[in-house]
């Protein structure tokens, strides 16, 4: 049988953060709340020229030459804060890029479990068609609202994965274990632009899904905790992962509890420093994991991955020797170094100066823009995306 897997991993966050000690003080909480119990550091803010389409495109571009360009077949676009209720993301994104035409291009949403189903459809389809190249993407700005409780797990950005047969990153395993059911945790209805959550409900039944799917995925490979070398969670704050973790630890020896714990450590790193991406989360998880990690290649990873509503998936893949090829770290490196700080006052009013929802034309300061995809406004109802 064909092996299929991720490629290639490109991600792309702006250029902005507010400091989660600095937010503490502002909102009147002690600094380690956000940063130990949370287990946050950094922020993304997302600046009104960037939207989900063009985060994918920029962090598509990191690993699309034009010959890979011209072999995409389809392009699945995960995001649960898209910009119309009828086009596909995706077809802008494959506007953007210059794709090939002959490419299927769809938006898949159930909150951030969107970019695990373009994942699994993917490799499906790669299967099928071991000539097939599809770019998966996970795009999201999450937002709650100033002063709420899910103001500290903010963030935003765009995972983008090329799906192929013989990955250079990792080798998807064929078996999944996949659970759904119609719980009120986290949504949001069309008529508004933050989301409504129980948060404390939200992490429980992450925590159940977890424990149902880890079980059932077990059952069916007849594998068990100590054929992984790391796990990665989908991390809307760094600490709901820990805890995801901490659940199955025990089934540990306590020399393998050591080294996925450290192996945790470093999955936790990147998304500690960006906040919820929402769908892209899981993966930039593992993208933290293997820059900051200890892993060789040829290792076992599980993935846990949960969307609100709820959907939540247990799967697995076999890291590749070669998996550093897959993705371009001195620019990740750079662009995470590269940003600048801005002070609670400065994001909120960027919090506040969103695309408004009224469909007036708006032309945005672009000036201060360095990615090579943005947003320049919106001119007959139509978002003028841009690259330089
Ligand atoms: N030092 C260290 N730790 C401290 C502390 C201090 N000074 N003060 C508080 N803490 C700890 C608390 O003990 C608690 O730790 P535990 O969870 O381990 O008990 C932690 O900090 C958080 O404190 P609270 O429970 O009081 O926090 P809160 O009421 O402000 O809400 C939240 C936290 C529910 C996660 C909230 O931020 C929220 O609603 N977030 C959005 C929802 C969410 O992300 N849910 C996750 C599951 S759903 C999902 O995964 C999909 C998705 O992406 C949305």
């Amino acid at each position: 049988m064909t092996v299929v897997g991720i490629d290639k991993i490109g991600f792309y966050t702006p250029g902005m953060y507010v400091d989660m000690a600095e937010l503490a003080s502002a909102r009147g909480e002690d600094p380690n709340k956000y940063l130990i119990g949370i287990g946050q550091s950094k922020q993304a803010v997302i600046p009104p020229t960037q939207d989900v389409v063009t985060m994918a495109a920029n962090a598509a571009e990191q690993i699309l030459t034009p010959a890979l360009k011209a072999e995409i077949g389809m392009v699945l676009f995960g995001t649960e804060s898209g910009i119309d209720n009828s086009k596909a993301a995706a077809v802008y994104l494959a506007h953007l890029l210059d794709l090939p035409q002959n490419t299927r291009a769809i938006e898949l949403k159930q909150a951030c479990y969107g970019a695990t189903a373009g994942l699994q459809l993917a490799a499906d389809y790669v299967r099928v068609h071991p000539q097939g190249k599809v770019l998966v993407i996970g795009a999201d700005i999450a937002r709650y609202g100033l002063r709420t409780a899910g103001e500290v797990t903010q963030g935003g950005g765009a995972i983008a994965m090329l799906v192929t047969a013989d990955p250079t990153i990792l080798a998807l395993d064929d078996v999944s274990s996949y659970h759904t059911a119609d719980v009120m945790d986290f949504w949001r209805p069309t008529y508004r632009t933050e989301a409504l959550v129980d948060g404390k409900y939200s992490t429980n039944v992450y925590l159940n899904f977890f424990k149902t799917v880890w079980a059932d995925y077990q059952q069916q490979t007849q594998r068990s905790i100590k054929d992984f070398a790391a796990f990665a969670f989908h991390l809307p704050f760094t600490k709901m992962g820990r805890k995801g973790l901490r659940q199955i630890l025990p089934e540990a020896t306590p020399e393998q509890q050591t080294t996925l714990t450290a192996a945790f450590e470093a999955s936790q790193e990147d998304n500690r420093n960006v906040g919820n991406l929402y769908t892209g989360s899981l993966y930039l998880s593992l993208l933290s994991l293997l820059r900051h990690g200890q892993l060789i290649g040829n290792e076992r990873i599980g993935f846990f991955s949960y969307g609100s509503g709820a959907e939540g998936e247990f799967f697995s893949g076999v890291l590749q020797p070669n998996f550093r090829d897959g993705f371009v770290e001195e620019r990740l490196a750079q662009q995470l170094a590269d940003r600048q700080r801005v002070s609670v006052a400065e994001y909120e009013q960027i919090y506040a100066a969103q695309l408004s929802n009224d469909g007036r034309d708006v032309q945005l300061a672009v000036g201060a823009e360095q990615a090579t995809y943005y947003l320049a406004g919106r001119q007959h109802e139509q978002r003028q995306y841009r690259k330089q």
